[in-house]
């Protein structure tokens, strides 16, 4: 028996040498963790519990029969997170450069499948080199099985993917279907196609980190929802979002203890918008107002910053944040702001977060640019995703809501729950100057008249009082109140039942 339980350690110790001491110690010299250990700094200590780690390529072209080596490139397995349960997988790239095989695959498949299965959290770590080029189809065909499981979990479980190293080729699709793509900086990029084909096929010469690197994907194409300094804090933010996030669509959020009494008033607020109405103020700081202990884990910081979104905690439950940022480009929508926000939106429907959302938006974006890239369907797509929400919606309008920006920002038209204005917001078709130039056009060269109608419609539209008149606000609030008002209001919600009809699935504008 001694004999057999060593033999077990031997076969262990070398499955977790992986690719051996020379490929880990050139891991470490780029600044990199390896598989095991990403997946150790993630976890709870001592809670991996790991599945195949014997498992072994089949392929004998090319001499691979003679270069087997146990795990082929992926560890995979489960643990938790602060006790709750989630399952890994961490491409190994000591072994064929992280690269997929017909195993290799197979073994992601089945963390997929059990994770889906137990309603958990799955969390994909890449480093590789994309399809195992020595394996042909059956490599491509491992691919597809991913993305398949990738699409039957979308919306039942939370995925997501961190892009620690290379990721190319086939590796790009399964994250691009994940729920959130975060990456680390200077050593990660994605890519479909490399820096050599895109050479050959557009004669653009660019690095890897120009092509695909997270300063690209974070701030120019959006396929990453935010971006980290080195491994370790890439991790540690990690194991702070899956806090956040319910384990499934059919379970609880999650409840941690708040610290922070919702009854207190915050007086500072009343001070938070300024006197003239063009100037901008940091809607972030009303967010971390609202939120228990100022704790809000941003999606998505460095694109579109005209929109802010977010998860924080309200007496300790999730909440979602969306809101328009006057600091950048007045808070307009345009089509990047709108897309931004339409999918975080859907992620919070997806797994029951209620949506708090904060509006000072002037309208759309007008230009031939938004429009000619297709700012009628974007801005539809925020305006579906809030219209099709069935989580409690609350929605506090801080300043302006012009035309239909108004209408599209969770408006009590778009079954907002609870939707809330203070004073000094502004609820019209346009601003005052806009207005008056376009009705009063004859008066347009006599300064004293069309001072009078633009003092009489801000009289009457610039105010919250209008649409508080109609019941599309409920109630005009203080400033000083809105974490307690919010508080209430999500209290009060817990128990919202609301469904749409019943479809295969909708079919939203994309
Ligand atoms: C087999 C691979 C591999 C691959 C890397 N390796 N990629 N083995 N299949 N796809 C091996 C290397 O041979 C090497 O082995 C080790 O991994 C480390 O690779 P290096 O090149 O030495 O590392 P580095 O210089 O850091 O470069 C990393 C890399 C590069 C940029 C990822 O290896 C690379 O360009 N690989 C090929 C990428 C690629 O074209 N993949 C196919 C994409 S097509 P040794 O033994 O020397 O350590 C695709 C289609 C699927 O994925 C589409 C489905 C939808």
């Amino acid at each position: 028996m001694k004999e057999v339980l060593l033999e077990l350690e031997r076969r262990r110790a070398a499955a977790r040498e992986g690719g051996g001491q020379r490929r880990i110690d050139a891991q470490h010299a780029k600044g990199k963790l390896t598989a095991r250990e990403r997946i150790e700094t993630f976890l709870d200590e001592g809670t991996f519990e790991e599945f195949d780690m014997f498992v072994e390529h089949r392929s004998t072209d090319f001499g691979m029969e003679k270069t087997r080596i146990s795990g082929d490139g992926v560890v995979t397995g489960w643990g938790t997170v602060n006790g709750r349960t989630v399952f890994v997988f961490a491409k190994d790239f000591t072994v064929f450069g992280g690269s997929l095989s017909e195993a290799h695959a197979e073994k992601v498949v089945k963390v997929q499948e059990m994770a889906l299965k137990n309603r958990a959290p799955i969390i994909g770590f890449y480093d590789a080199g994309g399809a195992r080029i020595q394996e042909g189809v059956a490599a491509l065909g491992g691919y597809a099985e991913i993305f398949q499981r990738n699409v039957l979990a979308s919306g039942v479980i939370p995925q997501i993917s961190v892009i620690m190293g290379p990721c190319a080729g086939g590796d790009v699709y399964s994250p691009a279907m994940t729920d959130f793509i975060f990456m680390v900086r200077d050593t990660s990029y994605m890519f479909v196609t490399g820096p050599d084909v895109v050479k050959t096929v557009t004669n653009e010469t660019v690095t890897a980190e120009q092509l695909g690197g997270a300063s690209v994907h974070t701030v120019k194409s959006s396929i990453a929802d935010g971006a980290y300094d080195n491994d370790v804090e890439a991790l540690l933010q990690m194991r702070r979002l899956i806090d956040f996030l319910p384990t499934s669509n059919t379970a609880d959020l999650p409840e941690v203890e708040c610290f922070q009494p919702v009854s207190d008033p915050d007086y500072s607020l009343d001070r938070l918008v300024p006197d003239n109405a063009n100037k901008p103020y940091d809607i972030r700081e009303l967010i971390l107002k609202t939120c228990d202990e100022a704790d809000f884990f941003e999606i998505q910081t460095s694109f579109a910053k005209n929109i802010v979104t977010g998860f924080g905690r309200v007496e300790g439950r999730t909440v979602g944040f969306v809101a328009n940022q006057p600091m950048v480009l007045a808070g307009v929508l345009d089509s990047d702001a709108s897309r931004k926000a339409a999918r975080f939106v859907r992620f919070c429907d997806c797994f029951n977060i209620p949506l708090v959302t904060y509006v000072d938006v002037p309208g759309f974006l007008p230009g031939t640019a938004q429009e000619y890239g297709g700012l009628i369907k974007h801005g539809a797509k925020l305006l579906f995703a809030y219209a099709e929400a069935t989580v409690p919606k609350i929605t506090l309008i801080t300043r302006k809501a012009f035309g239909g920006a108004y209408d599209v920002m969770a408006s009590k038209h778009l079954r907002g729950d609870i939707n809330y204005a203070w004073p000094s917001a502004q609820i019209a078709v346009m601003g005052a100057k806009g207005a008056v130039e376009i009705i009063f056009r004859k008066d347009i060269d006599d300064p004293d008249k069309i001072a009078a109608h633009t003092k009489m419609y801000e009289d009457r539209f610039l105010s919250p009082f209008v649409a508080a008149e109609r019941g599309y606000v409920d109630e005009v609030i203080m400033p000083h109140s809105t974490r307690t008002r919010i508080a209430r209001a999500l209290r009060m919600l817990r128990n919202k039942d609301l469904q749409n009809p019943w479809k295969k699935h909708d079919n939203i504008p994309l």
